[in-house]
């Protein structure tokens, strides 16, 4: 015979499972890991940018760019910052500087590379948006590289590094005559 300990052990473990059980049980949930995309335009010789802004004009990359990103947080170095008209509307705009003390409404301060992903804790995808030295610095935390692959060269003053040994192409999102978006993913 079941003793009334165990009785009560196998009531409350029964309770437990119930699907209506008004407080079911849920394991704790581990905190899941955000999924790191860089997004980058670059054009043949790899210069991304020009007098602090880029070399082109490229409407349907920015169109892209917007749909990509909406909705997620972008993280941006302070000089890409103010290469920007102002915040980017519907996504949280994080700025990464070490001197920075203070930033216009709306843009939300980091003042190191590796705070990101603990100060974007809980979010689903963080985009990195650039520039040079921030692509330098995170793309060895990225998990995927959405590259707009400008088929001529530009002249310009700011090169990306190398990054696609350590990455594979997965798919061509976007094609036209000025350019197509590639998504790497890590090997
Ligand atoms: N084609 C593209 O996809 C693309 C994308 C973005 C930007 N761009 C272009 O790239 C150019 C800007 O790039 P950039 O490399 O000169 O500048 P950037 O990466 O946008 O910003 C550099 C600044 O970020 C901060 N920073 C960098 N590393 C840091 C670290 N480890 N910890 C804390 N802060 C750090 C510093 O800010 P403080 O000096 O304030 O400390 C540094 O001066 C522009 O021409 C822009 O238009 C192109």
């Amino acid at each position: 015979m079941t003793s009334s300990w165990s009785g009560t052990i196998l009531i409350q473990a029964s309770r437990l499972l119930s699907p209506f059980n008004a407080f079911p049980f849920h394991p704790i949930d581990p905190v899941k890991k955000p999924r790191i995309i860089a997004v980058i335009a670059m054009a043949s010789n790899r210069v991304i940018g020009k007098d602090g802004d880029l070399p082109w004009r490229l409407p349907a990359d920015l169109k892209l760019f917007k749909k990509n990103t909406l909705g997620h947080p972008i993280v941006m170095g302070r000089k890409t910052m103010e290469s920007l008209p102002g915040v980017l509307p519907g996504r949280r705009n994080v700025v990464i500087s070490r001197t920075a003390t203070e930033l216009d409404e709306g843009f939300e301060l980091i003042n190191d590379c590796n705070d990101v992903t603990e100060f974007l804790e809980g979010e689903e995808k963080i985009f990195i948006i650039g520039g040079a030295q921030i692509f330098a610095e995170m793309l060895p935390l990225c998990d995927e590289v959405l590259l707009s692959y400008v088929y001529h060269p530009y002249e310009g003053d700011t090169y990306l590094p190398e990054f696609e040994d350590d990455f594979t192409v997965e798919e061509i999102l976007h094609k036209d005559d000025d350019f197509e978006l590639r998504r790497y993913v890590r090997r």
